[in-house]
């Protein structure tokens, strides 16, 4: 600093010079006020100025809580905040409490003179001055105090200090005023925020999932409760009703969310593959192997791993699932190494696994262990109330796919009501998808739904063109027919329920699902 009549190790040698480097820190605190509203470095910062620029040391703020009235210490020059975090003084106590009472300046030449005096920060010369002011909002309102001790060197100026300090307390007060406005308009923003979201919840569950029949808002109570916790999960019912997406909600609505979420499809893979896919190999493992590769388990460690059609599984992965399901423990295929991974399970199944259990072809002991928090789907035939929010969700979905405007009409519904949809969700979807692509103009009535052939599969007598039509008048021995297509017609018939469609053609599930993927059938959605 240049000012004359100062030296910073000797202090000021004339009133000018101390005015003239007031001036200077006030046009510096009020530049550091308005930099942030975060008040804790806001105000040691404004204190770092005073003792920098103007030789006022020791400096402390202590402000109001207006939730207990107490005083609290909320930064102080040249102490660890930690130490200073839990000084309070009553109103009343001590030199700061009763500045604070009286809303009066307090000028004290000596500190050590001073009954009053309390020490609690054990920070201050006793051999100098003390200065502390009031920190007033409005024309009474005391919400917190300033205190600081001029440097022995040099000039004290009393009296002209005291009239500094109580231009920074009123920049002070300015900024506790703002900062305590905006902290109010927040908590009020959050709390209204939060009591949106609670109705939002209560109405209809989760965002991306449509349902407000009592059978799905069960189902949304019991994902809230489970995503809480780390329980295996299994999901029940039947193909298309939501199980995926179930299992998604669980894992992003736990506290495992922002860690990896890993799907396999059980069925989908040969006993060998799954085992590798979900366990990873080890160099050399099998001819092919040439790298080490981490299976499935080992990249869901710490996140959720979701196993799809878990009752299409082999006796003999049945017992390796089992041992990583109660030790969560398990090796690379090929390796020794015991290798151990947090993973929460949630599996699905559409099977009975009961009477799999019955049969023999599913282990008991496992079936207990996943079946620890069954959630149940219903069909969507169960919940046709759902269907006229479902269409309009999922018509929302596709035009925003297909980057266009779509909408349903009221006759379009209708229709879509009447139907019994064995492919539940993803069947409607479909559906829905064949209809839009129809519709040149974007507005899907019942004509264009008549189009994608379920008016055919209508049941009942509502049924327009007579009697119901089921088309179980495919015969799968017709030997005109090659095996791609008795696959799509036993799928088609089934409404894309893998399972039936198995049985329709006397496969496995794990039979079916290997030839969609060799004849390189499009399966709408897995
Ligand atoms: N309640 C629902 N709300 C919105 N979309 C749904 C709902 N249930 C299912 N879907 C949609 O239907 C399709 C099939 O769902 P999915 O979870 O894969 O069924 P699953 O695993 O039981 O066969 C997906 O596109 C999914 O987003
Ligand atoms: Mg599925």
């Amino acid at each position: 600093m240049s000012t004359p009549g100062f030296d910073r190790d000797l202090g000021f040698f004339n009133r000018n010079a101390l005015i003239e480097a007031e001036l200077e820190a006030l046009y510096k605190v009020g530049q550091v006020l308005s930099r942030s509203l975060n008040l804790h470095e806001t105000l040691k910062a404004v204190l770092e100025v005073l003792n920098d620029h103007t030789g006022m040391e020791r400096g402390m703020v202590a402000l109001i809580d207006r939730e207990t009235g107490i005083l609290r210490v909320s930064a102080v020059h040249g102490l660890d905040p930690a130490a200073t975090s839990e000084v309070v003084y009553q109103p009343g106590e001590g030199i700061i409490g009763a500045t604070i009472e009286d809303g009066r300046s307090m000028i004290i030449e000596r500190l050590e003179e001073e009954p009053e005096f309390l020490d609690r920060l054990g920070l201050y010369d006793p051999k100098l001055a003390f200065l502390a002011e009031p920190i007033t909002i409005g024309e009474s309102d005391s919400v917190g105090v300033i205190a600081a001790q001029p440097a022995a060197r040099g000039l004290m100026l009393l009296h002209e200090r005291a009239r500094f300090l109580k231009m920074v307390a009123n920049l002070i007060a300015q900024s506790v005023r703002l900062s305590w406005e905006v902290e109010s308009e927040k908590r009020s923003l959050t709390s209204e925020r939060d009591q949106l979201r609670q109705a939002v919840q209560g109405n209809y569950g989760f965002e991306n999932i449509v349902g407000h029949t009592q059978a799905m808002r069960q189902v949304f109570e019991q994902v809230r409760q489970v995503s809480k916790w780390g329980t295996t999960v299994l999901i029940r019912g039947e193909s298309g009703t939501g199980k995926e997406l179930i299992a998604s909600a669980i894992h992003f609505n736990s506290p495992r969310s922002s860690n990896p979420f890993i799907k396999l499809n059980c069925a989908a893979l040969p006993d060998n593959l799954l085992e590798t896919e979900l366990f990873g190999h080890e160099k050399g493992a099998f001819t092919g192997a040439v790298s080490q590769r981490k299976g499935r388990f080992e990249q869901a460690d710490g996140g959720t791993i979701f196993l799809d059609e878990i009752g299409e599984i082999s006796a003999a992965f049945q017992a390796k699932l089992l041992r990583v399901l109660q030790e969560g423990e398990f090796e690379r295929v090929g390796g020794t190494r015991t290798l151990k991974v947090d993973v929460r399970v949630v599996a699905a199944t559409n099977k009975n696994l009961e009477q799999a259990v019955e049969d023999g072809d599913f282990r008991e002991d496992l079936y207990y262990r996943l079946n620890v928090m069954p959630i149940n789907l219903p069909s969507l035939h169960e919940r046709v109330e759902d269907i006229p929010d479902l269409a309009s969700y999922l018509v929302d979905k596709i035009g925003r796919q297909q980057k266009r405007k779509l909408s349903i009409s009221d006759s379009a519904i209708r229709v879509l009501v009447r139907y019994n949809w064995p492919g539940n969700v993803r069947e409607l979807e479909n559906c829905l998808e064949r209809a839009a692509v129809m519709c040149t103009d974007g507005a899907i009535d019942a004509q264009a739904i008549g189009l994608t052939g379920i008016e055919e599969k209508l049941y009942g007598a509502a049924a327009p063109k007579g009697a119901p039509r089921k088309r179980a008048a495919t015969n799968f021995d017709d030997p005109e027919m090659d095996e791609r297509e008795r696959v799509i017609a036993a799928l088609e018939q089934t409404g894309w329920v893998q399972a039936k469609a198995a049985r329709l053609l006397n496969m496995t599930p794990r039979q079916i699902a290997y030839r969609i993927q060799t004849l390189n059938i499009k399966v709408q959605k897995i």
